[in-house]
């Protein structure tokens, strides 16, 4: 009896702990089985619970599939593929996939099965996209095939739209969508999070199951088997540990392995892209499955068209690892070769393989537009494929918007057209913060009120349509003036056009008439008053309303000489002194913490200039970057004003925070390099024209509240710049020796290739980069006072010979990081402060590296097989000669 109710027990406990497991397996799962006609229900097959899709999407009609293909004709059919939504109208339809973390990693599928659900038995074509970016056309070879597309993708707001766009070849349908959270640290390009992988192949390498997808995967990947005739399998039902990496292969799918049949063959998958320009990255899965006995080895090196990934490599017993090109792959053909070392006893094995292709992120609309619309069409409930992104795709913008594309900039919104809308109310002023709108329709609905000013903020306006409208009142002066000098073409209701413009008319009539001898006193004291309120006004106001007319979107950015007085308190606290000039904490309006930036005037650059760059900073935003939130241009005194950042500079904070209460972990100096990594890739990639920093050091990286680090100083010119070098060079001129030394010295980040070229370049700032990420690394200063004063590469060349990594790295990390870890990050940092430019990796692949880093960091576990750092250089400059690494004779380049 006892052990009968024990055995229940322990039978609940299983079965709770069952239920748990798919629970906490589905968390921030969305899965949408779209057309569906039950509101949710669970699939016992693959046990996941599915909704139907009225919460994502209001267009559309929902439809079976013919019963031909259908349950129970077709009794393997997933529930999903037996209904679809279909899009009979409008060009574009978009599912808003809402509720996910903005800046998170997500795997999205979507499924079509056409089973002639429209009974016309004719495969449709068209196109599907992932917010803006197009993913892929849609097509057929039969009614009865299930075509199912994957994208990997960075979410960037808290919503991704899919979106189906009818391309006249048929209407759009889905069949089922899913949405499934990733761990964002896998899965890494060179491209950084501007990229998207849309899944080119994943197989289970030597399965011995047909089925391919496991309850036991995490991310809910699909796994196609593949074998080979000349392969043999090999299999192990032991636990294999996949929790050390983040990929977390399923165990049905690494438990299994493929080796050459022929022992000395090598293992070789190929294939060949539909586009040979497509980039490629192949993420490789091992785990060795067999006890080995110690007399056995198994050894391999990894090559793609010959030339080689990866060294070396020895899989370890029941424990997981993936293995990824740092660089993409690009060819007609792909050949990936895993050939058994001379010292290996045993062939190679491969566990399983995933391939993708990169996708570049395009460019949304300008975030001002998209908020104005958005404002608009909830404003007046607008009922329209309005959703997803209102310029993009191309050609395929909302209803009654036209956009202007151009090649760097994002999309502006041009024309406007909610004529015959039955709107009523207001008009909104949410239009005026179209900026660039030509062309506004509101004709033939039935707003009221009056028409209002905020009309004459759009000074691209050239059409206006206001006709038949309940509007009261007249048409603001300005916009009769424009349409009076041709510049604005207006329709108006006739009982809009009278009153103001008839006004002003009289009051000039009237004046010359009043104006008489005994009159003459009040239009003098009138004229004295008036000149009196002119000169109360400051000509800082008047030069920034001349600047405002100008240019609408200035206006929030430009501060007067005594606002910045204000904000400063009267420059009461120093935060800081450059060579530039000297930082005011401060405090705007709003209570928002920033500091000051006060520029000492340069005689080289007129305000006209200033002017210009403040402009351009404020088209520069990132969130590693410190943003800019205004200037100052008052009379030669210029100013800057910058968010607050309340951890200071890198610098006092890695070198004056002596006592290691504040010590920096290994973790952390890892990720302050990333996000300065991202910061500088965006200035040079991201930015039109593209920004070269040029005094990247630890000073000019700043910490906020939660350490993320951010970028400071970009964005000013040349002039400046040069100034502020001799300035700074002046001052420590006088421990030097001879010339040439001394400037190196001197700023201790400034490229050495500057001397002989005189100019500053891209590669410059990776330079000025890698000597900041040796700061990170050893805890020294650029330039630090050893037996003499050192340049931090001098030091470390000598230290590198030796090759303690614990010498190296700052002792106040009291040994806490990964070996693998330490290595490839000074692999990094001496790559990027290589002596001559071509050497130095560009800033993307820094990232890939350097979040590698991060991923393989893991103190307790020092002997994952993760290959030594002779790797990283191979992985970097496989084909280049010049930069050479050979663990017997180190040769490092050095600036001399
Ligand atoms: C589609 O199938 C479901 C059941 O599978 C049924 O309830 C529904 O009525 C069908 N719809 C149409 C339009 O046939
Ligand atoms: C439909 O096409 C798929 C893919 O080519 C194929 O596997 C399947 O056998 C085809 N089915 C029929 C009924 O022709
Ligand atoms: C196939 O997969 C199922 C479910 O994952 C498993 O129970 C079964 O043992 C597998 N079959 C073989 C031959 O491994
Ligand atoms: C793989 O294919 C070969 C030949 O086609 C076959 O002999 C072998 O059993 C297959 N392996 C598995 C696991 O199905
Ligand atoms: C993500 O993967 C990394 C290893 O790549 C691991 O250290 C980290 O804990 C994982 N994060 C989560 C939330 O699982
Ligand atoms: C294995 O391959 C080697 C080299 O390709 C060949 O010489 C040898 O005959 C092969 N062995 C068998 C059993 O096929
Ligand atoms: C891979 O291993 C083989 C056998 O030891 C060797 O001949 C070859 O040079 C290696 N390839 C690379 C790129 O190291
Ligand atoms: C957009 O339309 C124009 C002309 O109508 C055409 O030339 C262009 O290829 C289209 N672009 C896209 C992305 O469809
Ligand atoms: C589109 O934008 C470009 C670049 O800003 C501008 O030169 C051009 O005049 C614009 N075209 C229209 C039709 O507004």
């Amino acid at each position: 009896m006892r052990s009968s109710i024990g055995f229940i027990l322990l039978l609940t406990l299983c079965v709770v702990l069952v239920a748990l497991v798919h629970a906490q397996q589905q968390i921030g799962f969305i899965s949408i089985d779209c057309g569906s006609w039950q509101d949710f229900y669970t699939d016992e097959e693959i046990n996941i619970k599915y909704t139907a899709d009225g919460g994502y999407i209001q267009s559309g009609v929902n439809r079976n599939i013919s019963s031909e293909y259908a349950y129970p004709n077709n009794p393997t059919l997933a529930q999903i593929l037996s209904d679809v939504r279909s899009f009979p109208h409008g060009e574009r339809n978009c599912y808003s996939l809402t509720s996910l973390r903005s800046g998170s990693l997500y795997l999205i599928r979507a499924s079509f099965m056409y089973g002639n659900y429209d009974g016309e038995n004719k495969l449709p074509e068209f196109d599907v996209y992932v917010d803006v970016d197009f993913w892929s056309t849609v097509k057929f070879r039969n009614a009865s095939e299930e075509v199912v597309l994957e994208i990997i993708s960075f979410a960037q707001s808290d919503v991704i739209y899919v979106c189906l766009v009818n391309k006249g070849a048929g209407t759009p349908f889905i069949s089922g969508l899913d949405v499934r959270p990733l761990n964002s640290s896998i899965y890494g390009t060179e491209f950084g999070e501007s990229a998207s992988l849309t899944l080119f192949k994943r197989w289970d390498i030597g399965s011995l199951n047909g089925s391919g997808r496991y309850e036991d995967d995490v991310y809910d990947r699909i796994w196609s088997p593949f074998n080979s005739s000349s392969w043999d399998s090999v299999s192990t039902s032991t636990a294999i540990n996949v929790n050390d990496d983040g990929f977390r292969p399923p165990f049905e799918v690494i438990r299994t392995a493929a080796r050459p049949r022929n022992g000395s063959d090598t293992l070789e998958l190929s294939w060949t892209p539909d586009d040979p320009s497509w980039k490629f990255y192949v993420y490789l899965y091992f785990a060795e499955v067999e006890q080995l006995e110690k007399t056995q080895l198994r050894k391999f090196n990894i090559s793609w068209n010959g030339s080689p990934l990866f060294d070396s490599i020895v899989p370890r017993h029941l424990f997981a690892t993936t293995l990824s090109n740092s660089k993409s792959l690009v060819a007609n053909e792909h050949r990936i070769s895993i050939h058994k070392t001379r010292d290996s006893t045993l062939p190679p094995i491969l566990n399983a393989v995933e391939i993708y292709v990169v996708k570049l992120d395009g460019l949304a609309t300008f975030e001002e537009d998209v908020d104005a619309m958005l404002d608009i069409k909830e404003s007046y409930r607008i009922q329209r494929n309005w959703v997803g992104d209102p310029c993009e795709p191309k050609n395929h913008s909302w209803e009654g918007l036209k956009c202007n594309y151009s090649t760097s900039l994002p999309p502006r919104i041009i024309s406007l057209n909610i004529s015959s809308s039955s709107l009523s109310g207001a008009i909104t002023s949410s239009i005026s913060n179209l900026s660039s709108l030509e062309s506004l329709d509101l004709h033939n609905n039935s707003l009221t009120g009056a028409i209002p000013e905020f009309l004459e903020e759009l000074k691209s306006l050239k059409y206006l349509d206001l006709k038949d409208n309940l509007f009261s009142g007249s048409v603001p002066d300005t916009l009769l003036e424009r349409s009076r000098d041709g510049l604005l073409t207006l329709r108006v209701d006739d009982q809009n056009l009278g009153g103001s413009g008839g006004n002003s008319k009289t009051v000039k009539i009237v004046v010359p008439i009043v104006v008489s001898v005994s009159v003459l006193v009040i239009l003098v004291a009138f004229i004295l008053f008036w000149k009196f309120r002119r000169n109360e006004r400051s000509d800082e106001e008047i030069s920034m309303l001349n600047k405002r007319g100008k240019n609408v979107t200035t206006k929030n950015w430009q501060y007067t000489y005594s606002e910045v007085m204000e904000i400063t308190n009267n420059f009461e606290m120093v935060i800081g002194k450059g060579g530039f000039g000297t930082v005011y904490s401060g405090q705007m309006k709003d209570g928002k913490e920033v500091a000051v930036k006060m520029l000492s005037p340069s005689s080289t650059q007129g305000p006209k200039e200033f002017q210009t760059e403040a402009e351009l900073l404020m088209t520069v935003h990132h969130k590693n970057l410190v943003s800019f939130i205004g200037y100052c241009d008052d009379d030669n005194k210029m100013a800057l004003i910058y968010e607050h950042m309340v951890n200071g500079s890198l610098k006092d904070f890695l070198f004056l925070s002596d006592g290691n209460s504040d010590c920096l972990s290994w973790e952390r100096r890892i990720q302050i390099a990333i996000d300065a990594a991202e910061g500088l890739d965006y200035l040079h990639h991201g930015c039109k024209p593209p920004i070269i920093h040029r005094d990247v050091k630890s000073a000019n990286i700043l910490l906020s509240q939660d350490l993320e680090a951010k970028i400071a100083d970009f964005g000013l010119s040349k002039e400046f710049r040069k100034d502020n070098q001799k300035e700074q060079s002046h001052v420590i001129y006088t421990d030097a020796t001879d010339e040439k030394s001394a400037i190196m010295g001197t700023t201790g980040y400034l490229d050495p290739e500057y001397y002989r070229s005189g100019s500053l370049n891209e590669k410059s700032d990776i330079f000025s980069f890698g000597i900041v990420l040796l700061e990170l690394i050893t805890g020294r200063p650029a330039i630090f006072k050893g037996n003499k004063i050192m340049h931090i590469l001098e030091w470390i060349r000598p230290e590198l010979g030796r090759g303690e990594l614990s010498k190296i790295l700052d002792p106040r990390l009291q040994g806490k990081f990964g070996a693998n870890s330490g290595w490839r990050a000074l692999g990094i940092a001496m790559a990027c402060s290589a002596s001559t430019s071509i050497q130095r990796p560009t800033m993307s692949v820094v990232i890939a590296e350097l979040k590698q880093c991060l991923a393989i960091e893991s103190p307790s576990d020092t002997e994952t097989f993760v290959p030594p750092p002779k790797q990283v250089y191979t992985e970097f400059y496989s084909s280049s000669e010049a930069y050479s690494y050979d663990s017997e004779s180190i040769t490092y380049p050095f600036p001399r």
